[in-house]
């Protein structure tokens, strides 16, 4: 039996359809098998045969093909695979997407399918950030479709910004990681597991046009969020403001403060573990300024107050605290040191200290590593990509569960 997964890739007409050949070779890689459909414009970009010899099966075009209708209409095309990826996504076929149309094979696949939908949006930035685009894409956010990207940077018109279509390598790491979910989904060993993440860094108003953050990405939190969810859990993802688009299947929370993440951790327990990855600002303008600090004087003084800290205060909890609550502790000086006494001090289980020295890239970067700390034991783990700490930290954790069902380690 053949147990490849089944991708409908429709090829809308964008520059970035050229991409497509490739995007179909990594996936093959990946052991996906592609049948395409490829729009009339999008036959401008890239030709049906070359397609063909790598997708190894018939291009689809026309609606009224009698030939394909006896063989392979737009409803078997349409449910006759796991999952369609619309890749480029143009600001036209997202706009018929948004409104029902139907006028060609693509489209009426589209409208006709009941499998879930992923696309790659590929435009200019104005087209991008036009009001119109912008409705279109809430919308199908709304309806479960899952957007990959765009991305920032130059695009093949000259203009700067956001449009550019995603990378192969993270279209085809979406897919791959869908169709991880969908197999751990029976068999995650985090299955029926509640698990809530913080990510990304806090922004504090000073007056309405300036706040105060850090330089986190969220890459860490995020990478955890989606490890854990890969092996069944069910997985809330507190985030403040980062680049990183809402991973598929995982419930993200945007707030901007300290207070609303605290609250939003809050309102999401019970839970069986926490794990604070997020930046929080240790402090917020004590009287926020309802209207824009003028240039006065040479210097301006502003007035802090500490945040609530959310990991002490889940750690802390009376009722309902999680079996299980993990912090990080980044530092730039005597990190083992700092990172035991914040295990201390704040209450949690477990502490991933690392160093953020300018030198060792990690804020915003790829990589990390890790001191791992418990009550008793302290683990020094290499330098690894951040997807690689949060399976590790994953297996860790379906380690614990399975060894200590009441106590700590
Ligand atoms: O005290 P420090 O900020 O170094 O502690 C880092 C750990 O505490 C991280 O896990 C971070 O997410 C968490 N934290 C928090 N609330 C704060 C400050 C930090 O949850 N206000």
């Amino acid at each position: 039996m053949n147990n490849k997964q089944r991708v409908l890739l429709i090829i809308s007409g964008g520059i970035a359809a050229y991409k497509s050949l490739d995007l179909i070779r990594e996936l093959n890689r990946l052991n996906i098998s592609i049948r395409c459909i490829l729009t009339e414009n999008a036959g401008k970009f890239v030709t049906p045969l070359s397609l063909t010899a790598l997708s190894k099966d018939k291009v689809y075009q026309d609606l009224f093909s009698v030939s394909d209708e006896n063989t392979m209409g737009h409803i078997q095309l349409s449910r006759n695979t796991d999952l369609v990826l619309v890749a480029p996504a143009t600001a036209n076929i997202i706009a018929k997407m948004s409104c029902g149309i139907a006028d060609d094979l693509a489209t009426t696949t589209l409208l006709a399918t009941d499998k879930p939908v992923i696309i790659a949006p590929s435009m200019n930035v104005r087209m991008w950030n036009h009001a119109s685009t912008q409705t279109n894409i809430s919308t199908l956010l709304k309806r479960g479709i899952k957007i990959i990207g765009p991305e920032d940077g130059e695009m093949a018109c000259g203009e700067f910004g956001l449009g550019r279509m995603s990378d192969i390598e993270k279209i085809s790491a979406t897919l791959n990681n869908f169709f991880k979910i969908k197999t751990n989904k029976a068999a995650g060993k985090l299955k029926g597991r509640k698990v809530v993440v913080t990510g990304g860094p806090t922004h504090e108003a000073i007056d309405p046009i300036r706040y105060i953050t850090n330089h986190s990405s969220g890459k860490q939190g995020f990478a955890i969020a989606r490890a854990l969810h890969e092996q069944g859990a069910t997985t809330t993802l507190i985030t403040g403001p980062t680049q990183i688009p809402d991973p598929p299947g995982i419930c993200v929370k945007h707030i901007t403060t300290a207070e609303e993440m605290l609250q939003s951790c809050l309102d999401c327990l019970p839970a069986d573990i926490v794990i604070c990855a997020a930046a929080v600002s240790d402090w917020r303008i004590k009287n926020q300024y309802s209207e824009k600090i003028k240039k006065q004087d040479e210097t301006l003084s502003l007035e802090l107050m500490e945040n609530p800290d959310i990991l002490a205060t889940i750690a802390r909890t009376q009722k309902n605290r999680p079996n299980l609550v993990i912090g990080f502790a980044a530092e730039t000086q005597n990190l083992l040191e700092n990172a035991t006494i914040k295990l201390d001090k704040k209450g949690c289980d477990w502490i991933l200290a690392n160093n953020v020295s300018k030198e060792t890239g990690v804020f915003g970067g790829d990589t990390n590593q890790i001191k791992f700390i418990s009550k008793n034991k302290i683990e020094e783990w290499p330098i690894l990509s951040k997807e690689a700490i949060g399976k590790k930290l994953t297996k860790r954790i379906i380690a614990f569960l399975k060894d200590h069902k009441n106590g700590k380690d």
